[in-house]
This record gives C-alpha cells, sequence and structure tokens, in this order.
C-alpha cells in the first residue's frame, strides 16, 4: 500500500513509502524516486575502497529517514550539521555514540543540546568555537578542521572554513588547556571531487601538523577524510577506489598510525535518486528553444545553480512508445518559477519533439536536492518515493537515461 505520511516540521517531504518491491502508483511531478538498493550498493563499494575507515553518512546530503533507517541497519555511523539533524537520528533510533558533529561553527545552545543528548565528537577551526565547546560540551574531544586545497571540486567548499594548517598545533594546545580532548584532525577535499591526489595531498598535510603537536606533546588518533566521493553526473568519475589507494599513499607519510573516518554525502545517495518531471511549457526565444518544467533549481535543483550550471544532471532522451522523436536538439531547460536563475542548463540535448505534459526523469538528483528544496513563488515541494530494485542496478559508470514519455 502506498501511503502519503504527514508532513514533519523538521523534514518538509512529502513521503510515500511503499513495500520493497511493491508497485508505486507515482504521485503528482515533481518527485524524487529513490532506490535504496543503490544506497546500500554505494555504501558496500565506499567500505571495500577505505577499508578500516569508519563511515559517517553527511545527512545534511540527503535527510529522508529510509535513508537514514537502511544506512542505520548496516552499521553506518553519521555526520550532523545541526542538531534538527540530531534529532532525525534519535527518531530514527540510529545509534550515535560515534556520531560527529562537524559543522566547524555551532550555535552555543546547539552544542549544549547536542552534548546533553551524548554526542562527544566535536569539530572546530577556531578558537572562539573551542572556548564555545569548552563551556558547553565540557570534556568533550575536538576534532581539528583543516584548510586544504579543493582544486578540482566541482562544488568547491574552501574558503569558508579550516584553520591554517600552522595555527592548528596552537589551537590543539588551547584545547587541551580548556580540559577537551583534541582528538585528531579533518578535511574537506570538496564536494564532487575528481582528483584522488588531494586526498593524499591533504593527508601530507595532516602528517605535518601531527609532527608538529608532537612537539608540543600533542598525539591525534584520528584522522576524517571528509566527503567530496565523486559521482559520473555527464561522465565518467574516477572509481572510488582510486581514492582508497591515495588515502593509503597519503597515510604512508603520517609520523604514526591513526584510525580513519570519512563523511561520504553525494557519493551515497546521489545515484539512488531520480527527479521526475513534467514539462509545463515549450518557447523559442531570441533564437533559442526553452523547455520549461515543473521544478528547477528553487525545487531542488539548487546545485546547478550554485555552480553555474557546472553540474549537470544527466540527460539522454529515449523515445518511450514510440511517440517522439529520437532527433536531439540543444534546449535551456528551466524550472517553473519567474525567476531566471530557476535555469538549470542551458544547453542541454534533449528530443526536439518535448511538448507540455510530457514526463521527464533527471538522473544522479539523489544529492543536496530535496534537501535544497524550497516552495519560491508558491511551488510546492517535491514528494519523495522509496522503492528497492529488484533488477541489479545499473553500473555506477554508465551515465542516465533522460526516459521520456508522452503524456
Ligand atoms: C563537514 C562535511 N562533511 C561531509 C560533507 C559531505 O560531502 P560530500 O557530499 O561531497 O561527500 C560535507 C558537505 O558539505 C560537509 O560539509
Amino acid at each position: 500500500m502506498t501511503h502519503i505520511a504527514r508532513q514533519r516540521d523538521d523534514l518538509p517531504l512529502r513521503l510515500i513509502t511503499a513495500p520493497a518491491s511493491a508497485p508505486v502508483s507515482a504521485p503528482a511531478t515533481p518527485y524524487l524516486d529513490l532506490d535504496l538498493a543503490v544506497v546500500r550498493r554505494q555504501l558496500a563499494a565506499i567500505r571495500a575502497a577505505l577499508p578500516g575507515t569508519s563511515i559517517h553518512y553527511a545527512v545534511k546530503c540527503n535527510p529522508h529517514p529510509r535513508i537514514i533507517s537502511v544506512l542505520a541497519a548496516e552499521g553506518c555511523n553519521f555526520e550532523i550539521a545541526s542538531i534538527a539533524e540530531l534529532d532525525l537520528l534519535l527518531d530514527a533510533g540510529a545509534a550515535y555514540g560515534s556520531l560527529l558533529y562537524s559543522n566547524p561553527v555551532k550555535a552555543p545552545a546547539h552544542i549544549g543540546y547536542a552534548h546533553a543528548k551524548g554526542v562527544r565528537f566535536f569539530a572546530a577551526d577556531c578558537a572562539d568555537e573551542i572556548d564555545k565547546l569548552a563551556r558547553h560540551a565540557p570534556g568533550c574531544s575536538v576534532i581539528l578542521r583543516i584548510d586544504v586545497s579543493n582544486v578540482g571540486s566541482v562544488v568547491p567548499l574552501a574558503g569558508k572554513f579550516g584553520a591554517d594548517p600552522a595555527d592548528v598545533p596552537a589551537l590543539a594546545v588551547l584545547a587541551r588547556s580548556k580540559g577537551l580532548t583534541p582528538k585528531g584532525l579533518t578535511f574537506h577535499v570538496g564536494s564532487q571531487a575528481l582528483d584522488p591526489r588531494q586526498w593524499r595531498d591533504a593527508l601530507v598535510v595532516c602528517g605535518q601538523v601531527m609532527r608538529q603537536m608532537l612537539a608540543v606533546g600533542l598525539r591525534i588518533s584520528l584522522i576524517d577524510l571528509g566527503g567530496g566521493y565523486p559521482v559520473p553526473y555527464d561522465g565518467p568519475v574516477v572509481p572510488v577506489a582510486a581514492i582508497g589507494l591515495a588515502v593509503r599513499d597519503g597515510a604512508a607519510e603520517l609520523p604514526y598510525e591513526v584510525e580513519f573516518a570519512a563523511e561520504p554525502g553525494r557519493y551515497l545517495t546521489a545515484e539512488a535518486g531520480t527527479m521526475v518531471a513534467s514539462v509545463i511549457g515549450r518557447a523559442s526565444r531570441r533564437g533559442e528553444d526553452w523547455l520549461h518544467l515543473d521544478i528547477g533549481a528553487f525545487g531542488g535543483l539548487m546545485e546547478a545553480l550554485e555552480t553555474r550550471r557546472g553540474l549537470r544532471y544527466p540527460i539522454r532522451c529515449t523515445h518511450a512508445h514510440g511517440a517522439l522523436s529520437p532527433r536531439l536538439v540543444p534546449m535551456a531547460i528551466t524550472g517553473p518559477t519567474c525567476d531566471s536563475e530557476d535555469t538549470i542548463l542551458t544547453d542541454a540535448l534533449v528530443c526536439r519533439d518535448l511538448r507540455t505534459g510530457d514526463v521527464v526523469h533527471l538522473g544522479l538528483a539523489g544529492a543536496y536536492t530535496t534537501a535544497y528544496a524550497s516552495t519560491f513563488n508558491g511551488f510546492p515541494l517535491p514528494a519523495v518515493i522509496t522503492r528497492e530494485h529488484v533488477a541489479p542496478s545499473p553500473s555506477p559508470h554508465t551515465s542516465y537515461d533522460l526516459a521520456v514519455s508522452h503524456a
């Protein structure tokens, strides 16, 4: 039976769930179709690539409760950015003793709330945050975030967070002086990071910091490799196994052995999601074809905007029911709002005779989509349906088909 759950305050999605392999009657578009078997497959792949590394899913990427419960059942750990995400884990009954609260700057009340709930591992990248942790999470373990290169990342994060590596030993000494445990180092090489050497180079920087810390009598026990593991949006990307090899090379540069953690977000959920949308209009303007969908950047495909359309949801037409021409033409694909920034691609190749009422599928839409969605201009949030495909999932390195059918 398909059912629509009541909207929750902390998770503004319309939830539609179905038992594994049962047919799901589709809701109105736009909606995200999530295949939980793919989430499991991706978890297994990253575990194999990073043996011995504790995997902490970055909840921010897609906080859907079914993703949380599937990962929790697989023994995956979690990384949170907020106490709302902590509450989500508590609601799901997920074990969170080793939870990482990796947002480097947190409101004092949120630190206190998380500490009272049992969270013990907090990130920091500045003296002010260490002061707050000492006051609101006394005795906690601190994981110091280092600024590293984000070159080669499609969605870079550098700039906002990360201490200068030269300042980290002093921060660790400060943490120790306030009764905290300087437990480890962390970094983020940027999301959708295409060059595995960034992990190796970041570990070399960690090794330098560890040597400086030894000089002031401090040893860490953990390096958190952050997120960034890429997925094949519009072409193949380096396999996660290659990142595993780069990490192994980087680990060899460390002055002593430590444990490792990783915080994948996109890698675990992007390929699990297909955004199903409808064409609501088509126009030719200034010599260009425009296809208007019922979802755009503001409805959840925000990363297209964030990356100046550098992140391209994979598109290829198939002509269902023999109704559509196989000929592809370039079109701008935009959303339903009045804002031109709603446009997600300016040069997508799509079937030339698409028209209002047709349904289109955008692949690899399971990460940073529904989590970003707004009701800007009054358009509803995308619904979410979850399923477990019985058929084997396609290779992670084949591009996704944009299946198109006439209404
Ligand atoms: C602290 C932290 N960890 C992990 C992630 C997940 O990164 P990704 O989705 O690129 O794996 C993010 C993403 O912003 C982050 O800020």
